[in-house]
C-alpha cells in the first residue's frame, strides 16, 4: 500500500485511541477502492500502525492473516457508498464475558476512513441539541448545562418557541431545524378543516417562530422552506407529511454541512495553533459536529496539534458552559478564559487565530454574531490576526443588503445584572442587553461555508455560494 494509504490508516487508529475508543490491539480498520482490500490484520495495535500491519487482498480473495472481524467488513463492503470500515470499542459497547465472534463494539462504515472515524465518533458522543420523535419535539435543555443533562418534550409550537426564547436551544443552525420541527407540529396541530386553513395556521406558527429570536436568520430560512414544500402537498395530512420531509432533510444536510466546512475550513489552522473561539458553535447548535468548533474539530481529527481559548461569552456564558463541555468531550486541548482577557493574549502572540461563528451574513458580508465578536475582529486586525467566520449558507441572507438592517436582538437586562440567576448589580440597576453584535465585512479575514471558503469582496463571493437577493 502507499505511504499516503497507512498515513490514513495511523491517523484513524491514533484518532480512535486519543479519543478512548480503543486500547491494546482492540479494533480494527479497511478500506475498499472497489476492487482492492486493505485490512489490518489480526493483533495489529491500531494506535502504532506499521507498514506489516496493513494487509491487501479483494473481496473474493482478502489476505489470510486478515482481522477476525474480516467477515463482518466484507458484508458492510455490500452497502452502496462503503469505501472504508472502522470498528471500535467505546465504553460499554463490550458485553461482559463476550467470546470471539459474537457482537460487541461498533461497526461504521463510511466513504473514506476520515469520514468512517467521523461517524464513529458521533455514533458514541453526538450530542443530539434536538430530535423530532413520534409526536414530540425533544429538546436537550442548554440552560442546565454543564450541570445536568436534562430534555424537555415540546407538543405545540408555543411551547418550542418558549423553549427557543429562554436558550433552552439555541444557535442559529439548531435554530431553523427546531423552527422546522415545530411546523410538524402546527400542521400536525391544526383544527383547520381543510389544506387551505392547515397552510394558513402554518402561516402563523412560522410569525410566531421568528419573532422569538430575531437575529437567527435561519429560523426564517427554515420556516419558509418547510412552507415552500407544503404549498405542494394534498390535503390537509400532506401537508404534515411533506413539512416532515422538508425538516428531515434540513437537518440531514445541516450535518453534512458541519461535515464539509470542518474539512475545508481546517487547511485554515495550522499545525500547533492557539485558536480563539467565542460564544458555542458545536454540536449543541447544529446537527453536525458544528460550525467554526466544527471546523476546530475537524483539525484536531486530522491530527493537528490544536489548542482553544474559550471566550466565557457573558452574559449567558455559552463558552464558559457549552463550549467547554463540547470541547472536553471532544478531548481536544482548551483553556477557559474572561471575555476582557481575549486582547492581552492577542498582545502577547499567544493567539494566532480567531474563528467564530454566525447568527447573520448579510450579502456584503457583514456578520451578526454573539455580542462580544465585533470587539475580537477589531483586536485581531490590531494584532495582525486572521479573523474567520464558519457559518452553513443557510445563515447568508442575500435579503440584507448589509449589517445596518440587521435587527439585533435585545434581551432581557436581568441576564447581565444577575447572570445564573445571581445579583451582581445593586437591585433596580439600569441595564442594557444587546444580544448580537455586527462585524463589519472588512474585518472578516474569510468565511467558511460549505460550499467554499469566500474571500472580499463579499458581495461576489456570497452570492456566488448563497444565490441572489432573495425577499426580506
Ligand atoms: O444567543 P445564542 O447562544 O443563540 O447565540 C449563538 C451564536 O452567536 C453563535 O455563534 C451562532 O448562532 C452560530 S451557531 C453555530
Amino acid at each position: 500500500m502507499g505511504i499516503g494509504d497507512l498515513t490514513e490508516f495511523r491517523l484513524a487508529g491514533k484518532t480512535l485511541y486519543s479519543l478512548g475508543l480503543i486500547k491494546g490491539t482492540e479494533g480494527n480498520l479497511s478500506t475498499f477502492d472497489g476492487r482492492v482490500l486493505h485490512i489490518t490484520r489480526a493483533g495489529a495495535c491500531l494506535f502504532e500502525l506499521t507498514t506489516d500491519d496493513v494487509v491487501e487482498g479483494t473481496l473474493d480473495e482478502p489476505p489470510p492473516n486478515a482481522s477476525s472481524d474480516l467477515r463482518i467488513h466484507l458484508r458492510l463492503y455490500g452497502e452502496p457508498d462503503a469505501r472504508a470500515v472502522v470498528h471500535a470499542h467505546p465504553g460499554g459497547s463490550v458485553p461482559e464475558g463476550w467470546m470471539e465472534g459474537q457482537p460487541h463494539g461498533i461497526y461504521v462504515h463510511g466513504g473514506s476512513l476520515e469520514e468512517a472515524v467521523g461517524a464513529a465518533i458521533r455514533s458514541t458522543r453526538t450530542v443530539h441539541a434536538v430530535a423530532f420523535e413520534g409526536d414530540v419535539v425533544r429538546i436537550l435543555d442548554q440552560t442546565r448545562l454543564p450541570n445536568e443533562e436534562h430534555y424537555i418534550e415540546c407538543r405545540t409550537v408555543d411551547e418550542v418557541a418558549a423553549a427557543i426564547r429562554r436558550l433552552a436551544v439555541r444557535g442559529a443552525p439548531v435554530l431553523g431545524i427546531a423552527a422546522a420541527y415545530a411546523m410538524v407540529l402546527a400542521a400536525r396541530g391544526s383544527a383547520a378543516p381543510d389544506r387551505g386553513g392547515v397552510l394558513l395556521d402554518l402561516d402563523a406558527a412560522g410569525r410566531s417562530l421568528v419573532d422569538t429570536r430575531p437575529t437567527a436568520v435561519n429560523i426564517r430560512w427554515a420556516v419558509d422552506r418547510v412552507r415552500a414544500r407544503a404549498t405542494d402537498a394534498e390535503g390537509a395530512e400532506g401537508v404534515a407529511e411533506a413539512v416532515l420531509g422538508e425538516a428531515r432533510i434540513i437537518e440531514r444536510e445541516d450535518a453534512q454541512a458541519c461535515s464539509t466546512m470542518g474539512r475545508i475550513g481546517r487547511k485554515l489552522i495550522p499545525d500547533g495553533a492557539n485558536v480563539l473561539t467565542h460564544c458555542n458553535t458545536g454540536m449543541l447548535c447544529t446537527a453536525g459536529i458544528g460550525t467554526a468548533l466544527g471546523v476546530i474539530y475537524s483539525a484536531h481529527l486530522a491530527g493537528k496539534r490544536v489548542h482553544v481559548w474559550v471566550d466565557e461569552t457573558r452574559p449567558v456564558w455559552q463558552g464558559a458552559r457549552l463550549t467547554t463541555w463540547e470541547l472536553e468531550r471532544l478531548a481536544v486541548p482548551h483553556t477557559l478564559i474572561a471575555d476582557a482577557a481575549a486582547g492581552s493574549l492577542m498582545a502577547a502572540g499567544q493567539v494566532d487565530l480567531i474563528i467564530v461563528g454566525a447568527d447573520r451574513i448579510a450579502a456584503n458580508g457583514d456578520v451578526a454574531n454573539k455580542i462580544g465578536t465585533y470587539p475580537l475582529a477589531v483586536l485581531a486586525r490590531h494584532h495582525g490576526i486572521p479573523f474567520y467566520v464558519a457559518a452553513p449558507t443557510s445563515t447568508v441572507d442575500p435579503a440584507t443588503l448589509s449589517g445596518a438592517s440587521i435587527v439585533v436582538e435585545e434581551r432581557d437586562p436581568a441576564e447581565v445584572t444577575r447572570p445564573l440567576g445571581l445579583a451582581v448589580a445593586p437591585g433596580g440597576t439600569p441595564a442594557a442587553n444587546p444580544s448580537f453584535d455586527v462585524t463589519p465585512a472588512d474585518l472578516v479575514t474569510a468565511i467558511v461555508t460549505e460550499r467554499g471558503i469566500v474571500h472580499p469582496p463579499y458581495d461576489v463571493g456570497l452570492r456566488e455560494v448563497a444565490g441572489e437577493r432573495g425577499t426580506a
